[in-house]
């Protein structure tokens, strides 16, 4: 799965990084639950599946001790170049360059929408292998009222029903502590849900 998803975002990268790598594309709300989420924890936190970076250099400009994290060469290098003294790693979400129980939270935003429904479940249980107990995790993705594939612009994506991704997020052993919605005339719903690794 890695590396087509590797190669569909390289292909799209500049693209993308030009309509969506800067902070003028984020929705209001979207940028209240994620900037408000990272603020309440204290760092460090992970910016998992970052692409261009704009989350990852939006929040580091607040103050928060952040780090990104893509599969995609040219996304990191566009992040470095964008962000500079903001750190940037190539990685996988799938085995993240952190030791066990050091991260405050880490920030999937969009980022687990192309994986195998088979496959989340690993990269859910990596995210709660990095975090220290009592660590967030901020998903955002499309919902949908079945588990579903859907094509979306870069490369397959699935839609998943709340309490489907829910139930795969207390099998990875997280709590839901929160989740927020918007929806808009020609948009997919957009959810958040935010789990804590139990301790
Ligand atoms: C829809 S984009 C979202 C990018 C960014 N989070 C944003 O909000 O603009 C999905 C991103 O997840 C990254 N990604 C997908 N699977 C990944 C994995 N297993 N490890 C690291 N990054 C991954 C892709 O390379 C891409 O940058």
């Amino acid at each position: 799965m890695t590396p087509d998803i590797t190669a569909a975002y390289t292909r799209r990268a500049l693209e993308y990084s030009e309509r969506l790598g800067s902070m003028t594309s984020v929705h209001m709300l979207d940028l209240h639950v994620v900037t408000e989420w990272a603020e309440r924890l204290d760092g460090p936190l992970i910016d998992a599946g970052c692409g261009p970076g704009q989350w990852t250099g939006h929040l580091a400009a607040r103050g928060v001790d952040v780090q990104g994290v893509d599969l995609v060469p040219s996304f990191i290098a566009h992040a470095r170049r964008t962000h500079p003294g903001v750190p940037f790693d190539l990685g996988d979400i799938g085995a993240l360059p952190n030791a066990p129980g050091t991260v405050a939270g880490v920030l999937a935003w969009y980022s687990l929408i192309h994986h195998e429904p088979s496959s989340l479940r690993g990269a859910l249980a990596e995210c709660a292998r990095v975090l220290r107990p009592g660590g967030e995790l901020l998903l955002g993705f499309f919902e949908g009222p079945t588990l579903e594939q859907f094509e979306h612009a870069v490369t397959t994506a699935y839609r998943w029903p709340v309490d489907a991704l829910s139930d795969e997020l207390r099998s990875a052993h997280f709590d839901v502590v929160e989740t927020h919605t918007r929806t808009g005339p020609g948009h997919r719903p957009h959810w958040a849900i935010m789990a804590r690794v139990s301790v």
